[in-house]
């Protein structure tokens, strides 16, 4: 285990069981359907790359760049696009990826935006959520949560703190000594 990391939350093993498992829940739905997954960078990149071929029927991808959380912990309550979308999603049948679910700003906010470019239907595919972080007024509504999380900040598997611990293979939960 990384040294600064207070434990191991999800093994490798873990997350490429439930990744299959999501990946052949979406095949299932969006059969016949012309799939676009959104993935939302950066934290996303991993769990994207893993679903995607866990998804069996014809999918494009595309990504989106926002950043809300600077180079905290905490978020700052402003979502910023970084980048945008390279394609019109008119028609198509989105599903955002996403790698967390925290105060539900980020994704509310992305699910808005792409909502009113006109797409057949818009869904939310998240690996993780931390459901007692939601903020006050703010309901997400996701079709897929690959698992449900305790108010820890964890790190690994494409999340980061400060831009470090994105290539750790696992979830861990940090250590709080690296913030306090
Ligand atoms: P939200 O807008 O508060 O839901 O935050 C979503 C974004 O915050 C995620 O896409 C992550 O980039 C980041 N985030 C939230 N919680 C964590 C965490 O525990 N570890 C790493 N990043 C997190
Ligand atoms: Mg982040």
């Amino acid at each position: 285990m990384h040294p600064d990391l207070e434990r191991i939350l999800l093994t490798e093993n873990d997350i490429a069981a439930r990744v299959r498992e999501m990946g052949a829940e979406i095949s299932r739905d969006y059969e016949g359907k012309e799939l676009l997954l959104v993935s939302v960078l950066k934290g996303s990149v991993i769990f994207m790359a893993d679903l995607m071929r866990s998804v069996s029927i014809p999918a494009a991808i595309d990504f989106l760049a926002v950043s809300s959380y600077g180079m905290g912990e905490k978020t700052s309550g402003v979502v910023k696009i970084n980048m945008d979308l390279g394609q019109s999603v008119e028609g198509k049948h989105l599903l955002i990826v996403e790698d967390i679910l925290d105060s539900g700003m980020t994704l509310s906010y992305i699910r808005d935006l792409l909502g009113g470019r006109s797409p057949a239907s818009i869904q939310i595919c998240t690996l993780l959520d931390k459901p007692e972080r939601r903020a006050k007024g703010v309901a997400v509504d996701c079709r897929y949560t690959g698992f449900v999380i305790p108010d820890a900040f964890v790190v690994g598997y494409g999340l980061d703190f400060a831009e470090k611990y994105r290539n750790l293979p696992y979830i861990g939960v940090l250590s709080p000594r690296m913030y306090c």
